[in-house]
C-alpha cells in the first residue's frame, strides 16, 4: 500500500467555504489523501479563499508568499487556489504566483481529483467554469472522517441581489437551490453519523425555492422529522426573502433554533437604496416584530457596513438608532472596501478616518448589546449542544439553543448529547452554567 498523500486545507471566509473544504477533502480522500493540521508535513495545500473584502483577498498572496520557502524545500508540494478569490482572479493568480500548480472556483471543484492528478503529472490548471453539471452529482456521499455533532449543508448558492458594494454574485454565480431530497439524504446521512445539528447554508437561504415548490419552511419541516435531528438552523437570510411560512415555522417548530441571523447593512433609507438593498429600514424592522411575535426570544444577528460611498453623520446615525431599536443578540460590522467590479466602487469614498470613527462607534454599540443579552441569560435555563471537552478537566463546550458558547462542569457527559443548564455567569466571550 502507497503512504496516504497528507492535504492540508487552508479556509478562509464564510461557512459556506467550510462546507466546501469538508467536500473538497472527500473528494481528494477519494483519491488517497488524508487531511492534515500540519502544513508542514503536507503533499498539497490547498488555500479555500475569500474575496469579499480588498482584507480577505490579500490573505491569499501573503499566504503563498509564505509557502514560498516550504516548496522550496519540498519540490513534489502541490499548491492549489480554491474559493471565490479562485473565481475572481482565475489565471492571474499562476502568473502572479507561478509556485501555484491549480486555481478551482467554488462552482468545479468536484474537477479536483481530475486536476490533482495532472498536478502529479507537472501540468498546471484552472478551473473557473460554471458547469452545466452540477458539482453535488459528482461528489463522493459524505463520507465525513470524524464524527461531530454539528455540520453544514449547502442547500442555496449564489445570489441574484447584486448589492452594489458585494462580490458574491460574480464569485459564486446566480441563485440556484439543491434538489429538496437530495438535501434530505444528505441530511439523513449526516445524522446516521452522529450529527444532530444541522445549520442550512445558502447566501439567500430563505430565498430557497427547490423542485416541485419546496421552500425553506418546508425544507425545515421535513428535517424536523429525522429522528436523531434536533437543532436546525439556517444562515445568511434577505429581509426580502423572509416569507410569511418561514416566520410561521419559527413559532411552530421546537427543533428550529432561536436564532437569526438577518443582515440589514444600514439604517440609513438613503444609503439602503444606494446600496440596491431593495427594503427601507422601517420594512425591516416591522418584519423583526412580526419575527418577535412568532418567536418572543429569537435572538437577532445582523452585518453592517460604514461607510459605503455618500455615507453623512445623518445615514450613520439612522443606523445607530436602528442597532438600537433592533437590540442585537450578536453583530458583525464591517468598514466598507471598493471590490473591483461591484457599482459602488466607481464611487467617491468616505474618508478613511471618518469610516474608522464610525465603524469604533458602532462595535461599541453592539458590543454593549451583545453583553446585556449575554448578561439577560443569567439565571436562565437552556439547552446545550456539548461539542467538545473545555480546557479545564470535566468541563464541556458547547452551543446554547441562542448559540452562546457555554462551559459547563460535567463529568460524566458525551460530546454529542444535549444538556438542560442553569447559566450562572457570563464572561466576555461565553457563559458558565450548571447540569439541571
Ligand atoms: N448574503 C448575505 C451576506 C454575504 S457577505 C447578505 O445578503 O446579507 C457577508 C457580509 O459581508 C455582508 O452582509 C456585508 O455586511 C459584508 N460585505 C459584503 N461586501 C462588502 C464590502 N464590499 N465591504 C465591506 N463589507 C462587505
Ligand atoms: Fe451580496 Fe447582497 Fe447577494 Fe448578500 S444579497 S450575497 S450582500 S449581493
Ligand atoms: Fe467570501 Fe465567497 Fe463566502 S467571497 S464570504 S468565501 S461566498
Amino acid at each position: 500500500m502507497p503512504e496516504p498523500k497528507k492535504l492540508f486545507i487552508k479556509t478562509y471566509g464564510c461557512q459556506m467555504n467550510v462546507y466546501d473544504s469538508e467536500r473538497m477533502a472527500e473528494a481528494l480522500g477519494a483519491e488517497g489523501y488524508v487531511t492534515t493540521e500540519l502544513q508542514e508535513e503536507a503533499d498539497m495545500v490547498l488555500l479555500n479563499t475569500c474575496h469579499i473584502r480588498e482584507k480577505a483577498s490579500e490573505k491569499l498572496y501573503s499566504d503563498l508568499g509564505r509557502l514560498r520557502s516550504l516548496k522550496a524545500g519540498k519540490p513534489d508540494l502541490k499548491i492549489g487556489v480554491a474559493g471565490c478569490v479562485a473565481q475572481a482572479e482565475g489565471e492571474e493568480i499562476l502568473r502572479r504566483m507561478p509556485l501555484v500548480d491549480l486555481v478551482v472556483g467554488p462552482q468545479s471543484y468536484h474537477r479536483l481529483p481530475a486536476m490533482a492528478k495532472a498536478a502529479a503529472r507537472g501540468e498546471k490548471t484552472v478551473d473557473t467554469e460554471f458547469p452545466a453539471e452540477d458539482k453535488f452529482d459528482h461528489l463522493p456521499d459524505r463520507p465525513m472522517a470524524k464524527a461531530r455533532p454539528t455540520a453544514f449543508l449547502t442547500v442555496q448558492e449564489g445570489c441574484d441581489k447584486f448589492c452594489a458594494f458585494c462580490v458574491v454574485p460574480y464569485t459564486r454565480g446566480a441563485e440556484v437551490s439543491r434538489p429538496a431530497e437530495r438535501i434530505l439524504t444528505e441530511a439523513r446521512k449526516l445524522v446516521e453519523k452522529g450529527v444532530r445539528e444541522i445549520t442550512l447554508l445558502g447566501q439567500n437561504v430563505n430565498g430557497y425555492h427547490g423542485d416541485d415548490g419546496w421552500t425553506l419552511a418546508r425544507l425545515v419541516r421535513a428535517l424536523a422529522k429525522i429522528d436523531g435531528l434536533d437543532r436546525i438552523r439556517y444562515t445568511t437570510s434577505h429581509p426580502n426573502d423572509m416569507g410569511d411560512d418561514l416566520i410561521a415555522a419559527h413559532g411552530e417548530q421546537p427543533k428550529l433554533m432561536p436564532y437569526l441571523h438577518l443582515p440589514v447593512q444600514s439604517g440609513s433609507d438613503r444609503i439602503l437604496k444606494a446600496m440596491n438593498r431593495k427594503h427601507t429600514a422601517e420594512a425591516y424592522l416591522r418584519l423583526i416584530e412580526r419575527i418577535r411575535l412568532a418567536r418572543p426570544d429569537m435572538m437577532m444577528s445582523g452585518d453592517f457596513i460604514v461607510g459605503f460611498p455618500g455615507e453623512t453623520d445623518a445615514d450613520f446615525a439612522a443606523t445607530m438608532d436602528l442597532i438600537r431599536a433592533v437590540n442585537y443578540g450578536m453583530a458583525y460590522s464591517f468598514k466598507y472596501s471598493a471590490r473591483p467590479g461591484t457599482p459602488a466602487a466607481e464611487r467617491t469614498p468616505v474618508a478613511a478616518d471618518v469610516a474608522d470613527a464610525r465603524l469604533q462607534e458602532l462595535q461599541a454599540l453592539i458590543l454593549d448589546q451583545q453583553r446585556a443579552a449575554q448578561q439577560a441569560m443569567v439565571g436562565r435555563e437552556v439547552s446545550v449542544l456539548y461539542e467538545k471537552p473545555g480546557r479545564l478537566a470535566g468541563q464541556m463546550g458547547g452551543k446554547s439553543d441562542y448559540l452562546h458558547a457555554v462551559h459547563v462542569m460535567d463529568r460524566t457527559a458525551q460530546v454529542g448529547e444535549i444538556a438542560r443548564v442553569r447559566i450562572t455567569a457570563s464572561a466576555p466571550n461565553s457563559l458558565t452554567g450548571e447540569r439541571v
